[in-house]
């Protein structure tokens, strides 16, 4: 199935703020969060049905110059710790992509920052709950 996005701007933020000046986000801009580690971005995302791979991707820009790895929790579980989010420049966004479970209904998707630098910005969160098999990952 196609992928659903949600805004990281619509976003439950800890220690960040909505910003705009990096052109090449979608939405009305993306979450700038705190240089701290703890700092995160927690969606709240919308299943049919359970699903045991879920893909979930992450789209942020990272102009700082080193990799500002997030971990990733699903309904408070640790799926994801320190996710890789190399460095690519504050304008070229790109998506890091993982699988996950989700339950029927309403899940919480929450990237903490687990560096001193804090995660890199955050645009979205794209997610398909119904992957086609054999057509690998959006
Ligand atoms: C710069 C940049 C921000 C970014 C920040 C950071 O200030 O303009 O968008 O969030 O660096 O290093 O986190």
């Amino acid at each position: 199935a196609a992928p659903v996005r949600y805004e990281a701007e619509n976003a439950t933020i800890s220690q960040g703020l909505v910003e705009s000046n990096h052109a090449g986000f979608s939405g009305t801009g993306f979450v700038n969060n705190d240089n701290v580690a703890g700092s995160y971005v927690e969606w709240t995302v919308n299943a049919a049905s359970a699903t045991s791979n879920a893909v979930l991707a992450f789209r942020y820009a990272n102009g700082g110059g080193a990799n500002r790895p997030l971990d990733i929790t699903v309904n408070g579980n640790l799926v994801s710790n320190d996710l890789a989010f190399p460095s690519n420049g504050w304008t070229n966004y790109q998506s890091v992509t993982i699988n996950a479970a989700l339950n029927a209904g309403s899940n919480t998707i929450r990237a903490t920052g687990a560096t001193a630098t804090g995660g890199p910005n955050l645009d979205a969160l794209d997610v398909d709950t119904a992957p086609v098999p054999g057509r690998g990952n959006p």
